[in-house]
């Protein structure tokens, strides 16, 4: 009895010992888009670079604060702020660091490419210090310098030989991970805008068939690392919805051929690029959800034509051996409060996947299922898109403070429509059965209006 009881125990013991050892974290930082030339003086009208001329005229803005401005690109201080923000909120319990790249401001596309190569090595010698003994895979995005040799010779350091080769020749990598089952493949995702039988996406597309093949044959798992997501924009307005595709139609198509294919072994896929915070779920051919995407939001305020958002950081929780993605916390930091009480700088937890959504984990189906929530209104309360729509630009935005007539619709169909015909089909459904629910009333109002003059034209004979 006793060492029967006994033997349990420590099996129990071991069981919760292991699932404890197998729980790590990694962090995601996209988009830090640095601005060189940030100056607290700067008008942020022109992007917070150039003192104010105006001689403090009425109508010239309040400067930028210490930490940047959501008209302007990130200053040093807020990218230094970051990273030490993911120094002391983790430390070293972080398995490694994905940087999905716009490293860049906007304004430095005008920079010399040395001056580019100069700024992405302070960024690099940052991250190095800051994760001294992780590794950081970083990912091209379209307004990184375009010296790819260069650019591995910076990061050498955290990637090996194997990976350097394919990066050199196209900008994408496999990291190999001989004692995890979980592999991670680096994507150059600005090779999904060339044309069709471009020579370097062919080659991507090759490598990549063959590097997932081989994962599968193995048994192993996969994740998916890119710049730019597959499908569209779902903060997208008005009606130009070509302006808001990253891939073109033919590498998107072929991006979800080959995630179904493979949807067995793929464990996520990051991304960020649209400095937003929003997921993508992809369906197999009979509508079964089989895999999913996350969004994750910039570091950079600057508002685009889409608006603008808080910095954010984000930290998966994951399954260090399969890979498997547990849950995230997303931290960020409040700049519009932190303009009205300047000092205080506290980059704080934004929200828990998990308890945010109450749900119990990140698969395709329990996505699937956010997602699907994300329409549902009964009367005007739409709890769920509330609380998506609010994270959605890191609670610059609220659907309390910012017309949002019909958006959600716009964000589900993004979010579950990844092919584009398919998404154009379920923005237009949406608003055809708008537009012919007020049709209905009015067909109701003419057969009234018919049935009423029939009548009137039937009385005489009636009377008579
Ligand atoms: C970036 O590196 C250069 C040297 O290449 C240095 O002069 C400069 O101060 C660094 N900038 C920052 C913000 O650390
Ligand atoms: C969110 O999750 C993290 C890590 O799992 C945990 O440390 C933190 O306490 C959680 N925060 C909230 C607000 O639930």
């Amino acid at each position: 009895m006793w060492p029967l009881r006994f033997a349990s125990i420590c099996a129990v013991i071991i069981f919760a010992e292991s699932a404890y050892e197998r729980i790590g974290y990694f962090w995601q930082i996209t988009d830090l888009h640095f601005e060189p030339h940030f100056s607290i003086n700067g008008d942020p009208r022109k992007g917070c670079v150039r003192p104010d001329n105006d001689g403090g005229s009425r109508s010239s803005r309040k400067p930028a604060g210490r930490f940047g401005d959501y008209s302007c690109d990130a200053p040093w201080a807020l990218i230094k702020s970051a990273a030490e923000t993911m120094y002391s909120r983790q430390g070293d319990n972080v398995e490694f660091v994905l940087w999905t790249g716009d490293a860049l401001s906007h304004s430095a596309r005008r920079s010399s490419e040395i001056q580019q190569l100069e700024l992405l090595q302070n960024l690099t010698d940052l991250l190095a210090q800051t994760f001294s003994s992780q590794f950081i895979f970083p990912a091209l995005g379209h307004d990184d310098p375009l010296a790819r040799k260069e650019l591995g010779r910076m990061w050498i350091r955290w990637l090996p030989t194997d990976s350097i080769t394919t990066f050199d020749s196209g900008g994408y990598y496999l990291i190999e991970r001989k004692t995890h089952k979980l592999q991670i493949v680096v994507l150059n995702t600005n090779l999904m805008k060339r044309n069709d039988n471009d020579e370097e996406a062919r080659k991507q597309w090759d490598w990549l068939n063959i590097v997932l093949q081989k994962c599968q044959n193995n048994k192993e798992t996969v994740y998916l690392v890119g710049h730019m997501p597959p499908g569209s924009d779902e903060r997208q307005r008005g009606g130009n919805h070509h302006a808001h595709y990253a891939y073109t139609d033919h590498h998107n198509k072929r991006y979800l051929k080959l995630v179904r294919k493979f949807a067995d072994i793929i464990v996520g896929q990051f991304f960020g690029h649209l400095h937003s915070d929003s997921f993508r779920v992809i369906y197999n051919d009979n509508g079964r959800p089989v895999s999913w995407a996350m969004i994750a939001p910039s570091v950079t305020p600057r508002r685009t034509t889409d608006g603008a958002n808080n910095p954010g950081l984000r930290l998966y929780k994951f399954d260090k051996d399969t890979g498997q993605v547990l849950d995230y916390t997303q931290y960020y930091l409040d700049l519009g409060r932190l303009s009205r009480h300047p000092g205080v700088i506290d980059w704080e937890v934004e929200y828990n996947f998990s308890s945010y959504y109450g749900l119990s984990n990140i698969s395709p189906l329990s996505l699937h299922t956010l997602a699907e929530k994300l329409t549902q209104s009964s009367t005007n309360e739409k709890p769920s898109f509330n609380k998506y729509y609010k994270a959605n630009s890191v609670r610059m935005y609220s659907s309390s403070t910012t017309s949002c007539d019909n958006c959600a619709h716009t964000h589900y169909c993004a979010i579950t429509r990844v092919d584009y015909e398919e998404y154009e089909q379920c923005v237009k459904t949406a608003a055809s059965a708008l537009a012919s629910s007020s049709l209905g009333h009015k067909n109701v109002l003419y057969a009234v209006v018919l049935l009423f003059s029939l009548v009137l034209s039937l009385l005489p004979m009636l009377t008579n």
